[in-house]
């Protein structure tokens, strides 16, 4: 524990006291190159843990929490099924599988935005009559 215990009360105190961060914000366009460098590693630092929770707790950060796929959808059950009756669909009914959608079970198009946060490529399932 000695190690750990140094590293937080002393070292980290030290390293941060030593960063040329100014007392006001003029003092950020007085800083040299060599201040800026000097900032550089903690920068990247924040960044980074910033980065890694913003995946660990937006759900549109992360591709699928623990496996889950339903994230909102009539969580109050244990499993969920819908039934559509065929002669209800007019040409074609565009279901959501992404598990997304504000219209459960009917596609919304909140896909797209999945998809493009998650890096993902998921789309609705469309059932067409036979013309
Ligand atoms: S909203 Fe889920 S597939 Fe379109």
């Amino acid at each position: 524990m000695e190690p750990i215990a140094r590293l937080v009360k002393v070292s980290i105190p030290n390293y941060l006291a030593g960063l040329p961060i100014p007392d006001s914000i003029g003092g950020w366009f007085r800083l040299g190159v060599k201040d800026w460098f000097a900032l550089v590693p903690s920068t990247a630092f924040l960044v980074g843990m910033g980065y890694m929770s913003y995946r660990a707790f937006c759900p549109h950060g992360r591709p699928m929490p623990h496996g889950r796929v339903n994230l909102k959808i009539k969580k109050d059950i244990a499993k969920v099924v819908d039934t559509v009756d065929i002669e209800d669909i007019s040409e074609k009914a565009v279901f959501c599988r992404c598990w997304r959608s504000e219209n459960w079970p009917y596609c919304d198009g909140t896909h797209g935005r999945h998809n493009n946060e998650c890096n993902d490529n998921v789309g609705p399932l469309i059932v067409k009559k036979k013309d």
